[in-house]
């Protein structure tokens, strides 16, 4: 059987991974500063985290959720110590596209609407409504069309207000900072104007932090740059260092009925041990004080470097935009000098290390990048 051919592949097959460095099978060294696409949060191979998911498949992998699997409550009170959402509920599912689904989903139970505000160059996934209210009408297939949904500009709340004022809208979905758009960040005071204009017209606001979120952004959670709080929040990627897992935070607005949400995998015991650990390593460590201290030298230092047009991003999520297409540059990166780096669009380098990127590590890429610019 072959593998269906969907993704264009590098010719390098990595086989061991520590810290912010990989290695392929010929035994060649790289420095992360992709991490797996966002999901490498608190480096490769941790020891705490391999101890926990080794301990944890040892004693039990997996059982359902049709009895209590305390692990779940254990993560989620470090959750909400840690993201500061003590006070909102927690579902557990697998993946950063079934998590919209979810709160696109809940948003419609709880208001009895279907219309979705989305925003241009967004990405939410590749399923049903997650790949609907994504900008991208490439991927979406004809059974996907289904949902409605309206794209808007970014920083336009008039735009948003004369949409709600319809009375369709269930949810507006916007992403803490976009990232598959080219890391373009929504001002705060349009995140605020989101905030009251949803309360207003009695909309849901998710904010999609699968990629800004866990640290990344220097704060747990992007959006807290503008001090609101959503009706739901989706996370996933960093959530469990490359465990699949993703979660819904749901604010006490909503309330729960047996059968209304559910998984066969979500929150399962191994995912469960996998993202407490990366919650406790994050504590321990202070991982956040991190991106904050390693994300403002790399901005700092970029901004020397000659050739580029723009530097959008906060904490280790940075955008990198030339004039030109970047594809030749990330080649030689890659192959030349050794460092593995995102793209968004065709000229915009993405920079999504493990948050746990040290000074030594980041001044190692700013000079193998400065070679080439
Ligand atoms: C902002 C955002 N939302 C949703 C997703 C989808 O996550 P997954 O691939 O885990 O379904 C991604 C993945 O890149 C993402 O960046």
């Amino acid at each position: 059987m072959n593998l269906f051919d969907v993704y264009p592949l590098f010719n390098i097959e990595i086989v061991k991974g520590k810290g912010c460095k990989v290695w392929d099978k010929e035994g060649n060294e790289y420095l992360d500063l992709y991490g797996g696409h966002a999901v490498i949060s608190v480096g490769h191979s941790h020891p705490v985290y391999v101890k926990a998911i080794t301990e944890q498949v040892n004693r039990l992998g997996f059982y359902s959720n049709s009895v209590i699997n305390s692990l779940q409550q254990t993560l989620a009170d470090k959750l909400g110590k840690a993201s500061g959402y003590d006070d909102y509920a927690l579902f557990l599912i697998n993946t950063g596209a079934e998590a919209n689904e979810n709160a696109l989903k809940l948003a419609s139970f709880h208001n009895g609407r279907k219309r979705v505000i989305a925003f241009k160059k967004s990405f939410h996934g590749r399923t049903s409504a997650a790949v609907r209210v994504t900008d991208n009408p490439a991927i979406i297939a004809p059974v996907n069309e289904g949902l409605p949904v309206t794209y808007l500009p970014f920083n336009d709340a008039a735009l948003v207000e004369a949409e709600l004022r319809k009375g369709d809208v269930s949810s507006v979905i916007i992403e803490g900072i976009q990232g598959v758009g080219g890391i373009r960040m929504p001002s705060d005071e349009f995140m605020q104007s989101l905030r009251g204009l949803c309360t207003q017209y009695d909309v849901c606001l998710i904010v999609d932090e699968i990629q800004s979120g866990y640290g990344r952004s220097g704060k747990f959670f992007a959006h807290q740059y503008a001090g609101i709080r959503p009706d739901m929040i989706t996370v996933a990627k960093g959530i469990a260092n490359g465990f699949p897992m993703a979660a819904l935070l749901i604010s006490p607005l909503f309330k729960p009925a047996y059968g209304m949400l559910g998984t066969t995998f979500g929150g399962n015991h191994l995912a469960c041990a996998a993202a407490t650990a990366v919650l406790d390593i994050m504590e321990e460590e202070k991982l956040i004080d991190n991106v904050n201290r390693v994300g403002s030298f790399l901005m700092e230092e970029l901004r020397r470097l000659p050739g580029i047009k723009e530097l959008r991003g906060r904490g280790l999520m940075i955008g990198i935009e030339f004039e030109e297409p970047v594809k030749e540059i990330r080649r030689r990166l890659l192959f030349e000098e050794k460092v593995f780096t995102g793209v968004a669009g065709t000229s915009t380098i993405r920079l999504l290390p493990p948050l746990c990127l040290s000074m030594e590590e980041a001044t190692d890429f700013l000079n193998r990048f400065g070679k080439l610019l």
